[in-house]
């Protein structure tokens, strides 16, 4: 770039001339009137600098806008070893008796319930503790807004606990441990507190800031204070989304009913899904027949943060994947049929190179 006048630098810029003259005085930088030339070292320092102030300008627009957009309810996922309590926490949040109706009392897919506070909905999402369910932990840990690590006091840190952690840590969820059973004799709190320094949390009672709380998902002893510190971390987090965006969400979990067909369950993390409209969820579409909120209620509509059953996947999709809004059947038929294509060619592709492969290893 060869030398250039004020007025056409500020031209090519989409600047008022007196706008970069400013700029050039904070630089330092000397000129008669809008008609001196800049040499070229000045021109390339000038644009720099505007490159900057306008990326810092979209930033701050970008959270303005973000922070005009309405709050939504934290997603609070609980983790933690086998029988530790997590699934009789959430009964007793919601005051129902799940755990007495699952299969062996091991809770064995993600539930969702949303809980009603005077200070706002939480949307918790119960995981399994057995060491099967890996994934399901994962899946947990990945759509949480914070992770609660239920640890038994009368057990301490097992290797689910420690997963469970890991878990949460590679999804960058904040964590709060609740220290549950603590109304069993044998329970020991500070034990599990010295578990938890040797995992590298100090707990604030010993001056760290790792937020744990001792509870008893039997009696409910301090499971308020256990709400508490859910949004507290909630409100620290400003979570927000807009209802009014394109809908998108994520599977929990999917399952056939002999009478329902297709049970979806679907978190609604940005948008408002309603009755009538299309998704897609990997290579599996669907319209919504019908949505059921997880107090078995029928709605209409799916705000961001909330959980529902949804009727109306032609198929099962995998729990895990992104759900997405689509304008019409034609456009879901076609995402969902190019993504089986895709998915079947790469298929194709893997068994060839296995056959090669053990072709090769004939040889
Ligand atoms: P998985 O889903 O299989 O990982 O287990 P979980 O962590 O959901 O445990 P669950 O809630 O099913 O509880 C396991 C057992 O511990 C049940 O018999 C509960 O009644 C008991 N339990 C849970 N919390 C408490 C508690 O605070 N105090 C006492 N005394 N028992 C509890
Ligand atoms: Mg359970």
């Amino acid at each position: 770039m060869a030398k250039v006048r004020i007025y056409q630098l500020a031209k090519e810029l989409g600047m008022e001339n007196k706008e970069l003259m400013e700029l050039l005085d904070t630089m330092g930088v000397e000129y008669k009137s809008h008609a001196s030339t800049l040499d070229e070292e000045t021109a390339a320092a000038v644009k720099e600098i505007v490159a900057e102030q306008k990326g810092l300008e979209e930033k701050k627009k970008a959270e303005e806008a973000r922070a005009a957009l309405p709050k939504r309810p934290p997603v609070v996922t609980i983790m933690g070893h086998v029988d530790h309590g997590k699934t009789t926490l959430l009964d007793y949040l919601r005051h129902s008796r799940i755990a007495e109706r699952e299969a062996g009392g091991i809770t064995q897919h993600v539930g969702a319930f949303t809980v009603e506070t005077p200070q706002g909905k939480i949307v918790f999402i119960d995981t399994p503790g057995h060491e099967a369910f890996t994934t399901i932990r994962e899946r947990g840990a990945r759509v949480a807004d914070i992770a609660v690590i239920v640890i038994a006091a009368d057990d301490g840190i097992m290797p689910q606990t420690k997963e469970a952690i890991a878990h949460a840590k590679a999804a960058g969820v904040p964590m709060i441990f609740a220290i549950n059973k603590i109304d069993l004799p044998r329970a020991d709190v500070d034990k599990v507190m010295q578990d938890l320094m040797k995992e590298g949390f100090v707990p604030e009672a010993y001056g760290g800031d790792a937020i744990v709380v001792p509870i008893s998902a039997k009696t409910g002893e301090n499971v308020d204070e256990l709400l508490d510190m859910i949004l507290l971390v909630a409100e620290m987090e400003d979570l927000r989304a807009d209802p009014e965006a394109e809908p998108r969400g994520v599977i929990l979990e999917s399952k056939r009913d002999k009478q329902a067909g297709v049970l979806v369950t679907l978190l609604v993390q940005e948008g408002t899904f309603r009755v009538g409209d299309y998704l897609v969820a990997g290579d599996v579409w669907g319209k919504i027949r019908a949505m059921i909120d997880p107090d078995g209620k029928q709605v209409k509509e799916a705000p961001p943060g909330t959980a529902v059953q949804v009727l109306g996947f032609r198929d099962l999709p995998e729990a895990g994947t992104a759900v997405e809004w689509v304008p019409d059947e034609v456009a879901a038929k076609h995402i969902a049929e190019e993504r089986q294509e895709e998915r079947k060619a790469r298929e194709q592709e893997e068994a060839e190179r296995r056959k090669v492969k053990s072709m090769a290893d004939l040889l």
